[in-house]
């Protein structure tokens, strides 16, 4: 077998590197705030999926590390980040209408930093973009070589020259990276990097490469760290998890790894995304039974609902196939909620296709959906194929489908009324601040009167109001 530990060589080397220059920053920023007082500041944007999120966390430790202090006020901030997403074109037409903002900001403040990274920066036609008519911008880096955000500070600094290094591929993995989570008693963990799918529609694959998996004994040492530091709930990151561990010299499957985290101490709940309906095995729904820690609730993206769409988005599974596994888990997990994404319009969907996937949403019983409306992608397969649906006609697809998902899950949500459930406190509600908000098992959103000090426990609360997307809960006594 051909040895690849090679290929995803931690490589300590690297952020030793990356630790110096965040000293050499910070020596600056502290010289600057013994000056003037004032601490520098960033603010900093994820677009786009959890993956992106989790990343900026580390992006957001890295600063701090350098001296930085975060700031939610853009015009406030001495240096501006946004970490990118493409996956959608609507997600990419917004950072061009920041930068026209930030064009003018800039007239006023010029020595603001502005960079720009993640999945859209890995296009070259973006690039080319940039260079022509952003010129404001400072530093552009692309998804593999985040951890060299110190690194180009520091040669922007030197030079005054604006960066752009993006590369093609990378196959190390710079473990440890400092990171600020956004939840003091939630963490993201990336179990793998990549994807090896190419779904017809998704230009994912192009921008963040092939299937990389972190051996397992790094993912569970990072676990261990965050709940030593007080973590309760875990979510395991992959764009397609159910594939973890394959490329490994010691393979582990991704049931394995879950029943690992299961095992670690003070972690009391453990999710993660996203499952690929082709690869979810009899052994990981064993798993999810098996392990109590392991929430009873599942993202497991459908896409469409004919299964000839299926076959041209390249998914790998049949309608018949994708309700089957839905069965099986339904059967060994009869509580269990689903949640799903759901793309509407892909090119050549017919009247019938589409029937289909109202089909499917109505066999499974979605509590949760993610639906989209396709977006062409150029350099993606799907951008080429000749019948691309009508857009008046998609947009009255995706008002139907949403008259069929929204009285499906309040209906579905009903069963929950009355019911005591478990509820990890995440934070004050946005709309009224002595009502706390967080997510039971099942990930039901649940919004309840409680003090502050309950934020970080896992608290019983009985349902007492169906929202459709979230429920109104109160206190019970004990667990
Ligand atoms: N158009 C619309 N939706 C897309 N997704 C991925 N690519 C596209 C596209 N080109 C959706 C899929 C995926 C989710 C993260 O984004 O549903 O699961
Ligand atoms: Fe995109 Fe498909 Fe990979 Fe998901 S599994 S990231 S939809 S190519």
């Amino acid at each position: 077998m051909k040895d690849t530990r090679k290929d995803i060589a931690v490589d300590e080397t690297e952020l030793l590197r990356q630790l110096d220059y965040m000293q050499g920053i910070r020596k600056i920023n502290d010289a600057f705030e013994t000056e003037t007082g004032k601490k520098k500041k960033f603010f900093s944007l994820a677009m786009g999926c959890q993956m992106n999120a989790h990343d900026s966390e580390k992006l957001e430790g890295m600063l701090d590390k350098m001296g930085y202090e975060r700031t939610d006020e853009e015009t406030d901030a001495d240096f501006i980040i946004y970490n990118t997403c493409c996956v959608r074109e609507n997600a990419e037409q917004k950072v061009y209408g920041k930068l026209g903002w930030l064009k003018h900001y800039k007239k006023d403040k010029p020595d603001t930093v502005i960079a720009l990274c993640g999945c859209m920066m890995q296009q070259d036609s973006v690039i080319k973009t940039l260079r022509q008519k952003y010129r404001h911008v400072d530093i552009v880096f692309g998804t593999y070589n985040l951890y060299k955000l110190p690194e180009l500070m520091n040669t922007r600094m030197e030079s005054g020259d604006t960066i752009y290094d993006i590369w093609q591929e990378q196959e190390e993995i710079v473990e440890d990276l400092p990171s600020i989570r956004h939840f003091p008693y939630k963490a993201a963990v990336n179990i793998m990097f990549g994807c090896n799918n190419f779904c017809t529609y998704c230009i994912v694959p192009y921008v963040r490469g092939r299937e990389r998996s972190r051996e397992a004994e790094d993912i569970i040492a990072e676990v261990k760290k965050l709940a030593a530091d007080g973590v309760k709930e875990i979510m395991l990151l992959g764009q397609n998890v159910n594939s973890y561990g394959k490329n490994l010299s010691e393979p582990v499957s991704f049931a394995k790894l879950l029943r690992m985290v299961n095992d670690v101490e003070g972690i009391e709940r453990i999710r993660f995304m996203t499952s690929h309906p082709k690869d979810l095995s009899d052994e990981l729904i064993e798993a999810m039974k098996d392990c109590p820690k392991v929430c009873k609730s599942l993202h497991l993206p459908v896409q469409a609902g004919s299964s000839e769409i299926l076959r041209r988005m390249n998914r790998n599974y049949t309608k018949e196939s994708y309700l089957e596994t839905v069965g099986k888990i339904k059967e060994a997990m009869p509580d269990i909620t689903l949640s799903t994404d759901i793309i509407v319009g892909f090119p050549g969907e017919t009247e019938e296709d589409f029937q289909e996937t109202l089909d499917v949403i109505r066999k499974v019983g979605y509590t949760t959906a993610y639906t989209f409306i396709y977006s062409k992608r150029t350099g993606t397969p799907a951008a080429t194929m000749d019948n691309q649906v009508d857009e008046d006609l998609i947009k009255d697809r995706f008002d139907r489908m949403l008259n069929v998902l929204n009285p499906m899950i309040h209906e579905l949500n009903e069963k929950m009324v009355g019911k005591i459930v478990h509820v990890l406190v995440e934070e004050p509600s946005k709309s009224n601040k002595d009502v706390l908000t967080g997510r039971a098992d099942n990930y039901a959103l649940v919004h309840f009167e409680g003090s502050k000090d309950l934020i970080g426990q896992i608290v019983p609360v009985r349902i007492i109001e169906n929202k459709t997307f979230y429920f109104i809960a109160e206190r019970v006594n004990g667990d």
